[in-house]
């Protein structure tokens, strides 16, 4: 871990905390910042506390994200550069500028460099859905995987092998994959990326792993893969959750089942939308469409700030949240968010268009919010 930190950033960041707190706060704000607090030397000794980053910060435009990287996360993953449809768009092509940047960016800073994501069904280059015959749909994913694992041989501590596979009953999601290739496609992706490197985590990432019918699912999956003898370190909830839920009760026992088959659960992609979302949203999957719902003010409630009754509840929300993450820190290996800042999050755009959501411990201006004092506070033992 990077234990020396420029007095820049040291000095951004206490202007940042101060700038967002009551007197009495800033002046304990004050202290942790000569301290030097942050989220990952609080919870260094728990699990490692991560975003996932964009090109924003992979091209160093970002210079505000770049530094709350560097001051307060020791892991990155990649929100969306390594996708199969931009890292491999054409059956013998690969592009690994970007993934070069990412990587060179976390070797640079120390981070616990994720990589994200081998095989999804979403995102996928258009030529992977053109395949029809079982031996060349394996070939291609053995292509794929040997060609980028082998890359960052390494340097990639850990990668999301397969994501989102299931359905919410638990079943095997209809993808082309299962199609074209039947239930062994996940078998034979975590062989290939276990034989490209042997040292590197690998994991089994997909959203409501909460839900008590997909948890099973999980379950019968992680045991197949231990029947046939490959490996897999760990169950990745992605926990793109809301204010009101899941309950803590269904993450415990999600957390509970996963580290009973003897793998770490990882949190891969931590969010809580504030935002209404009346339907039955099904999980984070990216393809449903709501386009009716954009420009309703109803849907978008906060669009110049967010109320202070609702930044609490998010406060709360975060430090239920954490606390049942430190209740079970041996069982979990990383806490990543997804996204640095509000202003840079997914949920802006999905599952409505154009809305302004506040689902991350930063605000649009780079500064703390109550949600970070409280995801701190919870360490912070002299306070
Ligand atoms: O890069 C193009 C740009 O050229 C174009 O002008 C623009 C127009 O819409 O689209 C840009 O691509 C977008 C891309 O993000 C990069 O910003 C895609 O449309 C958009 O669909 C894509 O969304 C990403 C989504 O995965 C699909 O890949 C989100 O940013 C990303 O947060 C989200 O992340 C996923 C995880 O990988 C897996 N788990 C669920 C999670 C949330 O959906």
């Amino acid at each position: 871990m990077k234990k020396i930190l420029s007095i820049s950033v040291i000095t951004m960041t206490s202007l940042i905390i101060l700038n967002s707190c009551s007197p009495k706060e800033s002046e304990k704000q004050k202290d942790l910042s000569k301290k030097n607090i942050s989220l990952k030397d609080l919870y260094k000794e728990d699990f490692y506390i991560g975003a996932a980053i964009n090109d924003y910060q992979i091209g160093k435009t970002d210079t505000l994200g770049l530094e709350i990287l560097e001051n307060e996360f020791n892991t990155i993953t990649p929100e969306n550069i390594m996708k199969w449809m931009y890292v491999h768009p054409k059956e013998n092509e690969f592009y690994f500028e970007e993934t070069d940047k990412y990587i060179a960016l976390g070797l640079e800073k120390n981070m616990f460099i994720v990589g994200h994501t081998l095989i999804w069904h979403s995102q996928i280059a258009d030529w992977m859905n053109e395949v029809t015959d079982s031996a060349d749909m394996a070939n291609h994913f053995k292509n794929h995987i040997n060609n980028i694992v082998s890359r960052y041989k390494g340097k990639i501590d850990s990668w999301d092998v397969v994501n989102e596979a299931l359905n919410e009953d638990g079943t095997l999601r209809e993808s082309s994959f299962l199609k074209v290739m039947g239930n062994d496609y996940i078998d034979l992706a975590f062989k290939l990326a276990s034989n490209a490197d042997p040292k590197a985590e690998l994991v089994y990432n997909d959203y409501n792993l909460w839900k008590p019918k997909k948890r099973e699912g999980v379950v019968r999956l992680v045991k197949q893969l231990q029947a046939n003898g490959t490996k897999i370190d760990g169950v990745g909830m992605q926990a793109h959750w809301s204010l009101d839920g899941p309950s803590i009760e269904d993450i415990e026992n999600s957390i509970l089942a996963y580290s009973e088959l003897g793998v770490k659960v990882m949190f891969t992609e931590l969010d809580v939308t504030v935002l209404p979302n009346p339907w039955d949203l099904n999980g984070a999957a990216v393809e449903q469409n709501y386009d009716k719902f954009e420009g309703d003010p109803i849907m978008n409630p906060y669009p110049e700030s967010l109320p202070d009754s609702i930044q609490l509840k998010l406060a709360k929300r975060y430090e239920d949240i954490f606390n049942l993450f430190l209740k079970h820190k041996e069982k979990i290996g990383r806490v990543t968010f997804w996204g640095v800042n509000d202003g840079q999050s997914w949920l802006n755009g999905w599952p409505i268009k154009n809305r302004t959501n506040y689902p991350l411990l930063f605000d649009r201006n780079y500064k703390p919010k109550k949600a970070y004092n409280s995801v701190i506070k919870l360490k912070n033992t002299s306070n």
